[in-house]
């Protein structure tokens, strides 16, 4: 039987989570061959292989190795060592997922060699060009061919940049997928482990660009959030990132001034949900965590002036904090343990996979 073949890129943390539900799905297609292809832009064993295992992801076909660098440095690298990998494997479809320098450097390799590129989580836009991701965001976009996106607002982002609207699906957010997958499975066992009790802790993570490279920011939110733990404790998982930029600007003595900040190592995808699922609020600066609280019903407070996940702020839980000192803790203290009542998404259903898969085969089949 000649097989096709759809070569997904992946890199980093998010990029894991959201392919997982591909794999599961791309079972049900015996004539496509999947080809997984991991550049290492994360690598430690807690931003990586442990998602592998709990989501029961196949080992990569090829691992580039590329690590940690520059922008520059780490997107090309990647060019270079994806380049023959995807000459000898000659997919017929590449699929790149977000928006992390893996992303770009997958859609620049593929789209020169002709590939048809499929990008998920397409049309997301932040609008600010300071953000590493938005650049990688645009840039993807306007040389993929087919545009997965997760909301009507991603599709009407596009066609404002002038893309044609033939190539504009929308099929959900594939990380819902994995989230209605495991949601019932999440139990208050991880708790045990901090000595807390349900809704009465934040859950913290930091790790974007413009938060931790800069002091001041990076001092800011951790005073503010030592403030918040002296009513309400704060569990605080950490990026390796953000625990580099803490110790070289020597500030770890914040991360050590109170007990109720309770700072741990990266945690598991499962470990992660069944605490924002147990958190009074969520504190953050990720574009996975304003989603998942808005699925979940949490209140979330996101440290940015703004947000590629509009759709969380008008349907769902999600509010901006900035970094302003004052406003992060009087909206932290603010919230009580009162469900916020969000509007259902369309296609935010658990079968966004199902609807990628399906679009992909018919592309492949057409030709
Ligand atoms: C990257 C993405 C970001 C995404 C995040 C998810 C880009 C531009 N950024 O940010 O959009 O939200 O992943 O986590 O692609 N490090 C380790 N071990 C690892 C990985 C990283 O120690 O396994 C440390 C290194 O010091 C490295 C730093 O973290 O220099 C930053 O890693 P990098 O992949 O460049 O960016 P992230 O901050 O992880």
């Amino acid at each position: 039987m000649i097989k096709n073949k759809i070569l997904v890129i992946v890199g980093t943390r998010p990029n894991f989570i959201k392919i997982a539900p591909l794999f599961s799905e791309l079972k049900k297609y015996p004539k496509i061959k999947p080809i997984l292809v991991h550049t290492g832009q994360h690598y430690d064993f807690e931003m990586s292989q442990i998602f592998f295992q709990d989501f029961k992801i196949p080992k990569p076909n090829y691992n580039l190795r590329v690590g940690s660098n520059s922008h520059g440095i780490q997107t090309a690298k990647i060019m270079i060592k994806l380049e023959p990998v995807i000459l000898k494997e000659k997919p017929n479809i590449v699929i790149v997922v977000g928006d992390v320098n893996s992303t770009l450097a997958g859609a620049l390799v593929a789209s020169k060699l002709n590939i048809p590129v499929a990008h998920i989580e397409a049309g997301m836009r932040s609008y600010d060009k300071r953000m590493p991701e938005e650049i990688n965001r645009v840039l993807t976009d306007h040389i993929s061919d087919i545009l997965l996106v997760t909301s009507y607002f991603d599709k009407r982002n596009l066609l404002k940049e002038g893309i044609d609207s033939k190539k504009i699906f929308i099929v959900g957010n594939i990380m819902t997928d994995s989230l209605l997958n495991i949601k019932d499975k999440v139990s208050e066992k991880v708790l045990k482990k901090f000595k807390i009790g349900t809704k009465k802790y934040g859950l913290l993570t930091v790790h974007r660009a413009e938060n931790t490279n800069n002091k001041d920011r990076l001092k800011k939110i951790l005073e503010a959030v030592l403030e918040i733990s002296k009513i309400t404790p704060i569990i605080f998982p950490i990026h390796p990132r953000t625990k580099k930029m803490i110790e070289n600007f020597k500030i770890n003595y914040l991360l050590k001034e109170s007990p109720r900040l309770i700072v741990t190592r990266p945690i598991s995808y499962i470990d992660n949900i069944s605490l924002v699922k147990n958190a009074k609020f969520v504190l953050t600066d990720s574009g996975g965590l304003q989603h998942e609280t808005t699925i979940l019903g949490i209140p979330c407070l996101t440290m940015r002036e703004n947000t590629e996940w509009q759709i969380t702020i008008q349907n769902g839980t999600n509010l901006l904090v900035g970094i302003s000192k004052n406003k992060i803790i009087k909206e932290a203290l603010g919230i009580t343990n009162m469900r916020k009542k969000i509007k259902k998404i369309k296609y935010w259903d658990g079968k966004t996979a199902q609807r990628i898969i399906k679009i992909l085969n018919s592309k492949i089949n057409a030709k």
